[in-house]
């Protein structure tokens, strides 16, 4: 099983070196986890990073051959610092909200990086991956989850104040996006909130694991983040009982079509 790691070696040429090593610390395990995909697959693998934001992640994996990255995002602004990054085949600008415009099982892998929060409409969302991604094809969610998410969504809400920020598409889904500035919306999961949506589509949780500790919730802790005791303990922690996390990545599988989807 591949466990987070956090660490600035070189192996396999992906580097792990990163400004914010906490904030990136799922770049080198989503890595690896390529890297293994890669290693069964005879042909490349088609790669879509949904709301793949200035594109970090597709750079971070740039050593790993035969990837066939695509990147879609609302905010074009973003897109742009992803594409002049160089390792998107092509970049599109699109609201997840109004779907994924890729054929039916067309994707090897869709990566789902810190942008679930940002949707209202997840089952919809977690279907369209389902659907645009083929048969053993694999999805990697990586989300921020709290104890309390309800009480954390208000909280976050209310602290960005993100109702008023100018050109927000908040809450309203059918606002014109267009013209929107940046998505603003968020809401947490629970632990079992996160895998249990996952799991009611056609998907089989093969790994689940977690990151940093205190990011969401007690703010000054994070500057034990420059120590490197408290990232193995982190690493060691997270790893063992993800459930303590504060982002969570949750690895699946997609089945075989189910009866009931077939007929
Ligand atoms: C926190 S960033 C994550 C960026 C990147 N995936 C990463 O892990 O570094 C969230 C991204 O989701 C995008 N996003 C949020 N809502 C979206 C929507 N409805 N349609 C398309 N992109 C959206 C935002 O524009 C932003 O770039």
């Amino acid at each position: 099983m591949i466990g987070p790691r956090i660490g600035t070696e070189e192996s396999d040429g992906i580097p792990r070196a990163m400004p914010n090593r906490f904030k990136f610390a799922h770049f080198p395990y989503l890595a690896d986890a390529l890297q293994q995909e890669m290693s069964q697959s005879r042909q490349g693998l088609r790669i879509l990073d949904v709301g793949c934001g200035p594109g970090d992640l597709a750079a971070f994996c740039r050593p790993i051959e035969k990837c066939q990255w695509i990147g879609i995002d609302l905010w074009y602004r973003q897109l742009q610092q992803a594409k002049e990054k160089g390792v998107y085949e092509y970049v599109l600008q699109g609201n997840l909200l109004e779907g994924l415009p890729f054929r039916n099982e067309s994707i090897d892998v869709v990566i789902c990086s810190e942008v679930l929060m940002y949707l209202p409409n997840v089952p919809y969302m977690l279907a369209e991956f389902c659907r645009v991604m083929r048969t053993g094809g694999k999805l990697f969610v990586y989300n921020a989850i709290s104890y309390y998410p309800r009480l954390a969504s208000v909280l976050k809400r209310w602290g960005r104040q993100i109702y008023h920020e100018s050109g927000s598409i908040a809450f309203n889904g059918s606002a014109d996006w267009r013209k929107a500035s940046r998505p603003t919306r968020i809401s947490y999961y629970s632990f079992n909130g996160l895998i249990s949506e996952i799991a009611l589509l056609n998907f089989h949780i093969v790994h689940v694991t977690g990151f940093r500790i205190f990011r969401n919730r007690i703010r000054f802790l994070n500057r034990l983040e420059k120590y490197p005791w408290y990232g193995r303990m982190t690493e060691c922690l997270t790893t063992r009982y993800p459930q303590i996390s504060s982002e969570l990545m949750v690895v699946a599988r997609k089945g075989e079509a189910r009866s009931d989807e077939t007929s």
